[in-house]
Parts: C-alpha cells; structure tokens; sequence
C-alpha cells in the first residue's frame, strides 16, 4: 500500500512584478535577473495571505480529485512566511474551506517543506492512522523579503500550490530520502519577530531574509543530484527510468547544472520560474499543478520531485504519477 496524489491545485496573487519594474527600485538589469537566474517575473501579494493563497490551491486541489473538504483527514500547510505564530496557517485553512473533520498543522522546512510535508502525509497514511491528506505549499516570501538587497529581491515570488493525496494499491509514492543539516543554517536565514521580553539581553535581529547565493548554488548542485540518486535506488529505477524531473524552482543554471550532473535530459526539467520567481515551498505543487492541468502529466509515469533549501534541508522523491 502506497499513497499516490489524485488531484492538484495552485493560486498565484494578481499583481505581476517584472525585472523591469524591480530594475526601477534597485540596480538590477532584465538581462542580468534573466541570464543568472533565469526568472523574468514574479507574483506579489497586495494583501493576499498565506492562509488565503493555500485556501484557494486546496480547494481547487479537492475539486480536482473531486472530493469535499468534509472528507479531509489530514491538512498539512508547508511555510516558512506565516503572517501568524499562531493559530497556524493549517488551521486557518481548515476553517477557511470547511475541512471540520481534518486534523490540522503547518510544517516548516522551507523550499523543501513541501516535500517534507508530502512524506509526513505517507507516513500518516501508510501507518493507517489516516486515509487521505491535503497538503499545501504557501509562501508570501515579499513580506520578509529585504526591498533594498538586489542579490535577494530579485528571486523571490508569492503563490501557492496544493495535492490531495490518498491511499492506494497501484501507483503512487515509491521512494523518499530526506536531508537536514543543521550546521550550515547560517547560509540562508531569516529572523521571525523581534524579541520583546524585558529580561532579554542579546542582539536585535535582522527580519529579512540573509542569503550567500554561491554557497547555496553549490550546495543544490551538489546535493541534489546525490539525493535524487539515492531515491532512485531505493526504488530500483534508473535515471533513465524517468520521465520527468519536478525540482524547486530556484535558478535556471542550478536546475540545468543538477541535469548535467545526473546526465539527464534537460527537456525532462520542465521549469516555470520564469514566471514565477522562486515561491520556495509552494514551487513544486504550482509546477505539478500547471503539469497536471495542461496534460503533460500521465497515468504511470515515472516522476521525480526534489526540494532544496534553507535550513539546509534536501530530499527527493520518487513517485509513479
Ligand atoms: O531556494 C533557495 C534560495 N536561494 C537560491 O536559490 C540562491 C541560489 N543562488 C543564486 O541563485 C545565485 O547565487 C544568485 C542569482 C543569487 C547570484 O548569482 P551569482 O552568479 O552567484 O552572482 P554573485 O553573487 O557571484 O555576484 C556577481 C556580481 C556581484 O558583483 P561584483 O562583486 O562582481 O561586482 C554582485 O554584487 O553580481 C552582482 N549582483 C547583481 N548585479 C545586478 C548581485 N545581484 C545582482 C543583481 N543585479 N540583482
């Protein structure tokens, strides 16, 4: 018995920001936004919420697999930019779409919390304790976003995408290998609030998001190609086995180098940061969501999907779709 995914879902905010209008804002170029990261836009929201965002990717998710919010066992929200501590995104989500009858949390793994997240749903389900999840990506990453840093604004983008997910006897989730590394946390922070205690005396803290691009880049070549390896083993299947490679769109070149490394076609690497920036955990289920809605996902295929991020933390999957 397995778990496979059986409906998807994704909501971007309305508001577009190009390179250009970011160009206006901080010394930046399309072309050099373009050629070192690939990303040519993002979305951005004007007030729409995590909880708002990942309300509307579940709900489409669910009519996808055409089932009601009431069935909903397990409702899991992947974020690292809540608008609150608490109540957490996930029970907000449940209150917005009606899911009464879920057990509610959010996760925080970063770019790779959906991953994390989708694993943490199989081991639920594949356990017995659950029969079906709902699990979301959601991320308004602008509002924890340093304006003024043009190495950090240009990449990032809003949005969120969902999977409903149930057990299954054929098909579904093969393999899974997860990775943290704790040690190397500095590289890519964010603080989440300031500490208001009158009896605190450390350092104020700094709110946005602090990243060392190169360290990351290197670290998702390296890494991602091993773990996506190892998922594969796991499964008995070879790289050649599969038909499609769903990663976290962070960066053209990253992508392109993790496909050079595997020897893998880059035509198997589909990519749709182009439009929407790097949305952290809600990157892969947006992506699967387009996949699924515009036909190019089919019954059997072999897939692969790979998070990588802050934390540091990395995994793979391997599923048949
Ligand atoms: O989900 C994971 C999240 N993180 C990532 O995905 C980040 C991974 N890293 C990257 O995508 C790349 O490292 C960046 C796109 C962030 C940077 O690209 P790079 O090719 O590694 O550039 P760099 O940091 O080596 O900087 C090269 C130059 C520097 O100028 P100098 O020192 O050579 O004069 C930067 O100041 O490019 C400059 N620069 C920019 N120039 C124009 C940095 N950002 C910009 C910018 N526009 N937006």
């Amino acid at each position: 018995m397995t778990v496979r995914i059986m409906g998807t879902g994704s909501a971007l905010p309305e508001r577009q920001v190009t390179n250009e209008e970011l160009a206006r804002m901080v010394d930046t170029s399309d072309e050099w936004i373009r050629e070192r990261t690939g990303i040519g836009g993002r979305h951005v929201s004007t007030g729409e919420t995590v909880a708002e965002l990942a309300a509307r990717a579940c709900m489409e998710a669910l009519t996808d697999a055409g089932k009601e919010a009431g069935q909903v066992e397990l409702l899991l929200v992947a974020t690292c930019s809540p608008e609150d501590a608490t109540p957490c995104a996930a029970c907000q989500v449940q209150d917005r779409i009606g899911a009464g009858n879920a057990l509610a949390f959010d996760l925080n793994a970063a770019c790779s919390g959906f991953l994390f997240a989708l694993h943490t749903a199989w081991a639920y389900i594949t356990a017995g304790i659950y029969n079906n999840a709902l699990i979301a990506g959601s991320e308004v990453l602008s509002k924890i976003v340093d304006w003024e840093d043009r190495s950090t604004c240009i990449l990032f983008g809003d949005g969120a995408g969902a999977v409903y997910v149930e057990k299954s006897e054929d098909g579904g989730i093969i393999s899974f290998v997860q990775h943290s590394d704790g040690s190397r946390g500095d590289v890519l922070s964010c603080g989440s609030r300031q500490i208001r205690s009158p009896y605190f005396s450390g350092d104020s803290r700094k709110m946005e998001i602090r990243m060392d691009g190169r360290e990351i880049f290197s670290f998702a070549v390296r890494q991602v190609p091993k773990a996506v390896e190892e998922g594969l083993e796991k499964a008995g299947l070879a790289v050649s086995d599969v038909e499609l490679f769903v990663l976290h769109q962070a960066n053209k070149r990253i992508i392109e180098g993790i496909a050079r490394r595997l020897s893998a076609d880059c035509e198997k690497f589909p990519m749709n940061l182009q439009k929407t920036g790097n949305t952290s955990s809600a990157s892969i289920p947006i992506l699967l969501d387009e996949l699924n809605r515009n036909g190019s996902l089919k019954r059997g295929m072999k897939i692969v999907l790979s998070g990588f991020g802050a934390g540091l933390t990395w995994g793979a999957c391997v599923l048949e779709w």
